[in-house]
């Protein structure tokens, strides 16, 4: 399974990816507004630090300035997967697009219906909101296995990226199920490095090392 960080902030994105456990990225609108920096330059400094697919999300609503906009975003990088949102023009959008070997991420699929038309029209990635599904009542973790098996009956070649996942648990459920890819927001990758028994453990060995080097004095 691969994981992308979902976020905009370039010191955690260095960060994780210096550890070496970054696949990717998935940016959006709200997440370049919690920066309050300009967004071309942040889009730009993203696609430059990652070797993986950076997604970066059209804001135009209409077929045509969607496929502007998208093809505008594409020369930010060699990398960048233009992200578009799940309506009749961003389907219209992903179609074109990806007739031209722009890859796209069609965004806010929260139904399986949404996922294999989009893939249909030809999208790498469909991104199902799992959290905001479980917010409001629904199994988002569903939604994943309904759409991971809609896909392998008929070879999708489109990938399931889970998004909007909320705490480690949906990571491994994720990955149990076969997604291809999860997009955590960093705490949610910072709370997969940590357990408390390697912390406990951890202090247990240097209090021993400690307590060596002094009865060797
Ligand atoms: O890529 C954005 C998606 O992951 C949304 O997350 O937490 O705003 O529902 P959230």
């Amino acid at each position: 399974m691969k994981i992308f960080l979902d976020t905009a902030n370039i010191d955690e994105i260095r960060r994780f990816n210096d550890m070496g456990l970054l696949d990717g990225i998935t940016t959006n609108p709200s997440l370049l507004f919690r920066e309050g920096q300009d967004p071309d330059s942040v889009m730009r400094q993203i696609t430059s630090m990652i070797d993986g697919d950076v997604s970066l999300e059209v804001v135009s609503t209409k077929y045509e300035e969607m496929v502007q906009e998208g093809l505008n975003l594409y020369r930010t990088g060699d990398n960048v997967v233009v992200k578009v949102p799940m309506t009749p023009d961003g389907l219209h959008a992903c179609q074109t697009l990806s007739s031209r070997n722009i890859p796209v991420n069609v965004t806010l699929i929260f139904s399986a219906n949404q996922a294999v038309l989009a893939a249909k029209s030809g999208a790498k990635y469909v991104s199902p909101f799992i959290g905001r599904l479980d917010d409001i009542g629904h199994d988002g973790m569903d939604l994943i296995r309904t759409i991971l098996e809609i896909f392998r009956h008929y070879d999708f070649d489109t990938q399931v990226l889970v998004a909007s996942v909320r705490h480690p648990l949906h990571v491994v459920e994720a990955a149990r199920l076969g997604a291809h890819v999860v997009t955590l927001p960093p705490n949610v990758l910072d709370k997969m490095i940590k357990h408390p028994l390697t912390d406990i453990g951890l202090d247990s060995f240097l209090s021993d090392w400690r307590l060596l080097q002094e009865s060797q004095k």
